[in-house]
């Protein structure tokens, strides 16, 4: 009620500012306004009027309605008369003339603009009227009355849907209303874009470029428009009418007093709803939102589901028509059938055939689809079955929670794209073989997940579980360069749950070869490059790109066709990190998938070579920027802070929240990559491990890590466990707020290393003494205090009084968590302290550690 009463007296004060002698809302036959006159609509909202878009060209002018109270910085033009026929240099005069028409006309009574022909015969008292919703109303005899409408502006938008207006077909009075852009902010005259409905099958809204579909509502289902499942707000109401007369959509807000606007504009093209909001017009929503919104992205058969890195997959029992381009990134090529259907073989009774659900889809394009109304879901899949083409149906109406009709395709499915909750189901025709594979994969699934299975750890489980969580992950296929020929192809696969989980990915037949090497690497379902790929993107390993030297081998930057950069570590021949290590981080990364780790882009192999390619990190590793002179000042206390914070996430999403519990094992300021945004990833799975089930430590006699972060139960007897990661994490959050190697401290005079100092002042209650001198005083004293309690609770000696890392989090992140008194630091002692070798030292013979010998 006060922001109404406030936007009231906002209006009646803006309308008092104005200079005019009397607002008029309407104007009679043959009567007109002309010049600086307008219409103001009777509670003031709008005013009708000439304007100028460009002061640049102060000569061309337009007859529009605006918001009345937002003139500054320039009036918000919701909708324009003459905007493909400015008056130049010339007042302009809106009439209503005898026959009904408005008409604009310039200063020689010429006749610039005319509206259509009134629907109804026009009295003498016919008016027009500004009415304060935005409409501009002929009304036949003067009454205001619906039926006596003759003509009004909102049948005819321009790039601006205002609540209330339609956008769609009205069959009945021939009336097609879109909105479409300006040609630029100043210039009113149509653009680019369109947004309009297209008839057939599911009613869809199409945003156009030209006669080019960019992005599209996805169909109506009686709910909801599946390619928006997130539309509905508490403000705004929408529906969508689909019927014989009239096929539209409108909007209302429950808040009178809101000011919103739907407009399709902006450089990119976008429709986009702004709400008027401290003064400003602010974006409420816009689409196209993120990449899997551009219309048919994945081509035929395809579908996009944004939250993985390829974002491109095949439909369950079809597979990527040009591996290669999919590869690269670019779905737009679509996907095939891996089996062909039975009948399309050539008079089969299509008894061979069957269905695949997947679901949480918007559905596919639908404009060329075939509705039947009364039809059961049965009845549906029976048509489909008994006619060649039908490649899916669905069901056609779902409001209230129902299934009505049914909707059926006989054209290839575009522009799928899969949603976190739930949207709709539809039905996938295969051949009978493809199901049956797929129904094999989920029971397989569905046996692998059970918890009361101890996973043993091993490479099998370890290809178990890649079998199933690359699934989800970035999908492609093999490109051997010797050998082209095609291995096994893509099936899919339903994990777990009801019905309703059921998610189509996909799981990869896997026919015996014959190396070795291979046969480990089939598992691994991810981009394999050509060798010439990366000789071209690194220049042939030259020497200017190298940009550091693993353990393992040198690692390399360069820039893949598309423009992708990548980091390419490869693997030195002589290296041992053989065959095991190679697959062990190949897999490991290849299914983690987090804002706080590395990612894999997929890897190399040709003969001897062996190459992992990563995004490539523009800021290097965490220790070049810390323990470096002059780079370390550039790290402000907040960047710290959230640097500390983004490598615990990911640490608990290793540890906790992915689907194997994953130990990192070599945690450490050089594993830590930064991003261009100064993002923390961690890298480097070399040594990681998986564990299973319930494991929560192992014991290994070949320690390998790195000094000065392994805890004391690790390097003195070799058990590891995510509470050896978590000591790791402690050392480097020490380390990054003190911008000193824990390896390389010595506090002379008291004979202290790092955690024994950090441990010291905190008794003395001194902990702010530990900060970077270099930083200045912009920090927060209780968050450091805090990152330091934590940081001193995960290097306690017990292993069981360290904090797991989601709770780490927590106390972190949350100012008003209660922290627990940290213990004495446990200290490594057991090792010569002056060794420095790291893992990266650690080659070759030393490296004996796999998932095999483990046991
Ligand atoms: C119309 O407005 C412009 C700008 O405010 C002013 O310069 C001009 O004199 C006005 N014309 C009339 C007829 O009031
Ligand atoms: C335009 O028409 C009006 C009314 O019909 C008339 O009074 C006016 O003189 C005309 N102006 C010109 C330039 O013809
Ligand atoms: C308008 O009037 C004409 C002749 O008076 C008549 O033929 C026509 O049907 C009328 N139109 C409408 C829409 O009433
Ligand atoms: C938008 O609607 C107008 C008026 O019905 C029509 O002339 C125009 O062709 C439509 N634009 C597109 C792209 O469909
Ligand atoms: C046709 O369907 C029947 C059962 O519905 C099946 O037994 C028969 O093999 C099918 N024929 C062909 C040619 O697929
Ligand atoms: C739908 O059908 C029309 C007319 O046959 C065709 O031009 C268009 O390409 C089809 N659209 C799709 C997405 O298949
Ligand atoms: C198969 O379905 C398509 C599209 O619905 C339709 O055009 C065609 O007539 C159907 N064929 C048969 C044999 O029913
Ligand atoms: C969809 O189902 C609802 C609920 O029965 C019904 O009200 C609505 O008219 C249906 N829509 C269409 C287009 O048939």
């Amino acid at each position: 009620m006060r922001a109404r009463a406030l936007c009231l007296a906002l209006l009646a004060a803006a309308a008092a500012a104005l200079p005019r002698s009397a607002s008029i809302d309407s104007i009679g036959l043959g009567a007109s306004i002309a010049g600086n006159q307008t219409l103001v609509s009777p509670g003031g909202v709008f005013a009708l009027g000439f304007f100028t878009p460009d002061a640049a060209e102060p000569g061309r002018r337009y007859l529009g309605i605006w918001f009345n109270s937002i003139l500054e910085p320039r009036p918000t033009v919701v909708w324009v008369a003459n905007r493909q026929s400015p008056l130049v240099d010339s007042p302009g005069i809106l009439r209503v003339s005898a026959g009904g028409r408005l008409v604009v006309l310039d200063g020689n009574n010429g006749t610039v603009w005319s509206s259509a022909a009134p629907t109804l015969n026009v009295t003498t008292g016919a008016t027009a009227r500004l009415l304060d919703d935005g409409n501009l109303v002929l009304s036949a005899d003067g009454s205001g009355s619906e039926q006596s409408v003759a003509w009004q502006s909102f049948d005819y938008p321009t790039d601006t849907l205002l609540p209330g207006m339609k956008l769609g077909v009205d069959t009945r009075a021939g009336i097609t209303r879109n909105i479409t852009s300006w040609s630029g902010p100043d210039d009113p005259s149509p653009g680019a874009y369109t947004f309009k409905l297209v008839l057939g099958g599911l009613p869809q809204f199409f945003l156009l470029r030209g006669t080019t579909r960019i992005y599209t509502s996805g169909p109506w289902n009686g709910e909801i428009l599946t390619g928006v499942p997130y539309l509905k707000s508490n403000d705004f109401t929408f529906k969508v009418v689909w019927g014989p007369d009239e096929t539209y959509y409108s909007y209302s807000i429950g808040a009178t007093s809101l000011l919103s606007r739907l407009v399709v504009g902006g450089d990119a093209g976008q429709v986009q709803r702004f709400v008027w909001v401290n003064g400003a017009w602010s974006s409420f929503w816009y689409y196209p939102t993120d990449p899997c919104d551009n219309y048919a992205k994945c081509g035929a058969f395809g579908y996009c589901d944004p939250d993985q890195t390829t974002q491109c997959n095949c439909l369950p029992g079809f597979r990527p028509r040009s591996p290669q381009q999919w590869n690269l990134r670019d779905g737009s090529g679509g996907c095939v059938r891996s089996t062909s259907l039975s009948c399309g073989g050539g008079g089969g009774n299509g008894s061979s055939d069957g269905f695949w659900v997947v679901n949480r889809m918007k559905l596919p394009e639908a404009t060329n689809a075939t509705v039947y109304a009364g039809m059961t879901l049965e009845q549906c899949r029976q048509v489909c079955l008994s006619n060649c083409s039908c490649r899916a149906y669905a069901a056609a109406n779902v409001s209230g929670g129902a299934s009505r009709g049914c909707v059926i395709w006989a054209v290839d499915l575009l522009d799928m794209r899969q949603y976190t909750k739930f949207v709709q189901d539809v039905y996938i025709r295969l051949a009978q073989s493809e199901i049956d594979a797929l129904n094999a994969a989920a029971a397989a699934a569905n046996s692998r997940s059970s918890p009361s299975k101890r996973v043993v750890i091993a490479v099998v489980a370890a290809v178990a579980g890649v079998l199933l969580l690359l699934a989800v992950g970035c999908c492609c296929c093999c490109v051997w360069r010797k050998r082209r020929k095609r291995q096994g192809e893509t099936g899919s696969s339903a994990p777990g749950g009801g019905a309703d989980d059921v998610l189509p990915i996909r799981v990869r037949k896997h026919p015996a070869l014959d190396e070795d090497w291979r046969s480990a690497e089939k598992d691994v379902d991810l981009p394999l490059f050509d060798l010439d790929v990366v000789l071209t993107a690194t220049d042939n390993f030259a020497l200017h790109n190298k940009i550091g030297e693993g353990g393992f081998g040198p690692v390399y930057m360069g820039k893949l066709e598309d423009g992708q950069e990548v980091a390419v570590k490869r693997l030195s021949r002589r290296s041992m990190q053989g065959a095991v290590e190679f697959k062990n981080e190949v897999k490991l990364i290849a299914k983690l998938q987090h804002r706080n780790l590395v990612r894999l882009l997929g890897c190399c192999i040709d003969e001897d070579e062996r190459m992992i390619l990563y995004e490539y990190m523009h800021n290097q590793s965490l220790d070049t920027f810390i323990f470096d002179e002059g780079k370390r000042r550039l790290l402000r206390w907040q960047k710290r802070f959230d640097i500390i914070l983004g490598i615990a996430r990911g640490l608990q999403y290793l540890h906790e929240d992915s689907r194997f519990r994953i130990i990192h094992r070599d945690l450490k300021a050089s594993n830590v990559l930064l991003d261009r945004n100064m993002v923390p990833k961690i890298s480097d799975f070399g040594i990681a491990r998986m564990f299973g089930g319930d494991q929560t430590t192992e014991h290994t006699k070949k320690v390998i890590g790195t000094y000065g972060y392994m805890s004391p139960e690790y390097a003195m007897d070799g058990v590891f466990s995510m509470k050896s990661d978590i000591y790791s994490f402690g050392v480097m959050v020490l380390e990054i707020i003190t911008g000193k190697r824990n390896r390389g401290f010595y506090e002379v005079e008291l004979d202290l290393n790092l955690l024994r100092y950090a441990w010291m002042l905190w008794k003395e209650g001194r902990s702010v003494d530990l900060l970077d001198e270099v930083m200045d005083g912009s920090f927060n004293y209780s968050e450091v205090l805090r990152c330091i309690q934590v940081a001193l609770l995960c290097v306690e000696v017990q292993p069981r009084n360290r904090p797991l890392m989601s709770s780490v989090v927590m106390m972190l992140a949350s100012e008003n968590a209660t922290v627990p008194e940290p213990n004495e630091p446990g200290v490594n002692i057991g090792k010569n302290t002056s060794d420095t070798e790291s893992s990266q030292g650690l080659t070759a013979n030393n490296v004996t550690i796999t998932a095999i010998d483990a046991r």
